[in-house]
């Protein structure tokens, strides 16, 4: 089937299976900063930002795609907060293997979109759905505090 999306803000048509999911497509175009990990929706790895929502791109089919807006870390790469929260996670030791912290930051992103002055419940809450397998949540808890607090050298 043919659809049209955007993609960290360009259009993309393509001519898709209507079983493909978001994933398997993403991972296909290289963009390779979305995780594959349980693929049932069920560890968060695969997170992208549609409409500003987290959502686990392993769960949605192309076939709905029509219109959305996609984003991945490679839209936002250039992008202020993105840097300072990207330094935050640095400066702060929040990476050990580094799989899930896309997924991370994207989820500190969404939550950052909808609220600049979250609570430590709100980050938890945004941390939530993302299974980190080193189980290192204290230090992006830190991290992302930093960045709320603006307390990042970026
Ligand atoms: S790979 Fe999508 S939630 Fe695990
Ligand atoms: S840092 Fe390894 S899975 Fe989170």
């Amino acid at each position: 089937m043919h659809i049209k999306f955007y993609l960290n803000g360009k259009v993309v048509e393509a001519d898709v299976p209507a079983g493909m999911n978001l994933l398997e497509y993403l991972r296909s175009v290289s963009v390779f900063s979305v995780k594959r990990g349980c693929d049932h929706g069920e560890c968060g790895s695969c997170t992208v930002l549609m409409d500003d929502k987290t959502r686990n791109a392993c769960l949605i089919l192309m076939g709905t795609l029509d219109g959305e807006r996609i984003e991945t870390l490679e839209g936002l790469n250039a992008d202020r907060r993105m840097e300072l929260m990207q330094a935050a996670f640095l400066d702060e030791g929040a990476i050990q293997c580094g799989y899930c912290t896309p997924a991370m930051l994207l989820a500190l992103e969404s939550l950052l979109r909808a609220n600049s002055k979250p609570d430590d419940a709100a980050i938890k809450a945004a941390f939530s759905g993302i299974y980190c397998r080193c189980t290192g949540y204290v230090k992006p808890m830190v991290a992302a505090k930093k960045v709320v607090m603006g307390e990042v050298d970026g």
